[in-house]
This record gives C-alpha cells, structure tokens and sequence, in this order.
C-alpha cells in the first residue's frame, strides 16, 4: 500500500495495446452499502480484460480514464459495508466482479455481497484467483445452458485453455463422455482432467465421438450451423461469444427447432462460486495455472493471454 487511503492498482490509460497499462496509485475504494472491502491476494487475468484494454466493450466501459482492469480476485476482507450480515473482516474469499468495470487487479478492491464466497479450504490465494470467471462460466454453460446430465456426450472446443479446462472437469464430475478440442501438446493434459476423447483441431475430424448432446464452442470459431450435423436429436450447441449469427441462431432455434443453440453470459453467482467451492473441497475441481505474475508485470500478464494458447490461467500475484 502507498498511504493510508492510497493503492497500487493495474490501470487503463485508454484504449489500445499492452503499453496503455500502467500501475498507478489511486484511492482505494469504500465499501458502499451491501459491499465489502476487499485486500486482494491475487487476480487473475481473462480474454474479456484484454477486450476491454483494447475498446472492443467501449459501449460499457465508457471514455473516462484511467480504467481500472480485472475481475477475478482473492483476498481477505478489510472492512464491511451497511448492511453486510454474513461476512467477518479477516474472512478468506474469492469472487468475480459484475459489469464492465474492473478493479480485481489492485490492492483493494469493492465487492457487492452476492459476488464472493469463502475461499475454497486448501488452495493457496493465487490457486484460489484461478477460478472464479471461468468455472462459472463452465457451469452455467454445461448445467444451465445445456442441461448436462450423466451419460451424455459433450464435445468442448478449446478444452485447454481457462474456461475449457473448467468445462472437462465440471462435464466428468457430471458424469458425462468427454470429447475434447485442443492442440495435440495439450492432449495428454486433457486425458489426466478427464476427456475421454481428444481431436487435434489443426487434423482432426471433428465429428469423432458424435452424436453429441452438448457441444461446448469455448474457442468460438464452430457456428452452430458447422455444428448441427453433429448434434443429437435434442442436442444443444453453447457458444461464448457475443456476435450477432450466435443472437441469430439463438432467436432461430428458440422457435423453430429441437436442437437448440445458446449463448452464455457468465454471471457473478455466489451459489455457484459455493459449488465450485464444494467441488474443490472434494478433490473433483482444480485450478490450473499457466503461470503466476506480479501486478508490475500486468502488460506481460496480456501479451499472453492475448497468445490465445495459455493452458489455464494467468495469474497475478498482488501480495
Ligand atoms: N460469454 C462469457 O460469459 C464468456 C466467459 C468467459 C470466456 N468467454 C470467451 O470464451 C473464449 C475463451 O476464453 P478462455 O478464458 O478459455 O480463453 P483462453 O484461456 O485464452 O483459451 C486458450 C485456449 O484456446 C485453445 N485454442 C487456440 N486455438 C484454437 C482453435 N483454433 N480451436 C480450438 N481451440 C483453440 C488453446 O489450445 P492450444 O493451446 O492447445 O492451441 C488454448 O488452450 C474467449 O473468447 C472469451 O472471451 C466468454
């Protein structure tokens, strides 16, 4: 920390490359009512930061400067908010931040009660950063979006990398056939996760272990025209991007057809962020890291992320 109301924080200087990161000290944030303040441990860093440096989201994120950056986030709570009931200074959690507006990666950081839950028992803080975005992002993708169950077939493409390394894992606990999509290096990785199958998405036949019931397109570059082929007689495509042939294909399939294409917009949800929690404790849910970065290292943390072939995440170590 910097002065008693001053932090060190991963900021935006404006839209663009790496190089408009900077780590700035600016105030640290209060606990407004039903918000704890948070001494942030570690972050971790996701496709959606790097959109957001470079003004694809600009609609949400406006044109005031610096941006603060960074959703997922562990830590200690520092103070509590009114109204906060549940919820000790000194208690260990992990969480995602809602919206578009960021924040995780700094010292301290404001969190709305509904948006953080105890730290998984046993990881350390910056296993615990791992987390959040994209194991909530898998499981409400998989269970709520495709209504996964014991003994379907689920392909997921893009298995290694943060959000597909969450969705092999949630699919086995689940009890379903695992086909997996990824670079051949990865393969071995995504058998000791679970799959049951892995297809190379540079030579392989995508269609091997089809018909599936849900097909995952964490990657985002198999339309669910591409997919359909493919899918069951009730089967259901999930896609992760926001681009307007996935809203087509939703509106389309909601009407008129069995099988279904859907889109997942991951939500902060403390329920969920319990059951990954309750996954951990039980030894079925891990975080995987690719590799672990001090918060001055933030413009390095991008560039890799941006490689688009990180296996698992991107953490930044904050202290
Ligand atoms: N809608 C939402 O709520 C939401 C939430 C989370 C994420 N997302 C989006 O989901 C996407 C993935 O996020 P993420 O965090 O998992 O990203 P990520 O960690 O960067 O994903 C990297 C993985 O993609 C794989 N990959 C690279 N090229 C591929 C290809 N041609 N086909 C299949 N897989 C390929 C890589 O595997 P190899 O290294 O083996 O090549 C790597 O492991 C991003 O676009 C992100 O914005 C959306």
């Amino acid at each position: 920390m910097t002065s008693t109301s001053h932090m060190k924080a991963a900021t935006i200087s404006n839209y663009g490359p790496p190089e408009v990161l900077a780590i700035r000290d600016v105030p640290i944030p209060w606990p407004q009512a039903n918000k704890v303040l948070v001494r942030v441990h570690a972050a971790a860093i996701n496709p959606k930061d790097t959109f957001i440096r470079k003004g694809r989201f600009k609609r949400f994120t406006g044109r005031h400067f610096p941006l603060m950056t960074g959703f997922d986030f562990s830590g200690e709570v520092a103070a509590v908010g009114p109204g906060v009931m549940d919820t000790t200074v000194g208690e260990s959690i992990y969480g995602m931040l809602d919206g578009w507006q960021g924040g995780a990666c700094a010292e301290f950081a404001a969190v709305g009660t509904g948006h953080f839950f105890k730290k998984p028992e046993g990881l350390s803080f910056d296993e615990a950063a791992a987390l959040p975005l994209v194991s909530l992002t898998a499981l409400q993708a998989l269970c709520n979006c495709g209504g996964i169950g014991s003994g379907m077939q689920v392909c997921i493409n893009g298995a290694s990398g943060g959000v597909g390394s969450m969705a092999v894992q949630i699919a086995k606990i689940m009890g379903a056939g695992i086909t997996a999509v990824s670079s051949r290096q990865n393969h071995d990785f995504l058998k000791g996760l679970g799959a049951d199958h892995c297809i190379d998405y540079r030579h392989g036949d995508i269609a091997l272990g089809h018909p599936f019931d849900i097909f995952f397109d964490v990657f985002g570059n198999r339309p669910f025209r591409s997919v359909k082929p493919i899918l069951s007689h009730r089967g259901v495509w999930v896609s992760t991007v926001i681009q307007p042939h996935v809203f087509l294909s939703v509106v389309l399939t909601r009407f008129f057809s069995r099988r279904k294409a859907k889109l997942v917009v991951v939500k902060s949800v403390r329920d969920d962020l319990e059951q990954v929690r309750r996954w951990v404790a039980a030894g079925l849910l891990r975080p995987i890291i690719h590799d672990v970065f001090p918060l001055e290292k933030i413009r390095e943390a991008h560039v890799q992320q941006e490689t688009k072939h990180t296996r698992g995440k991107i953490v930044i170590h904050i202290g």
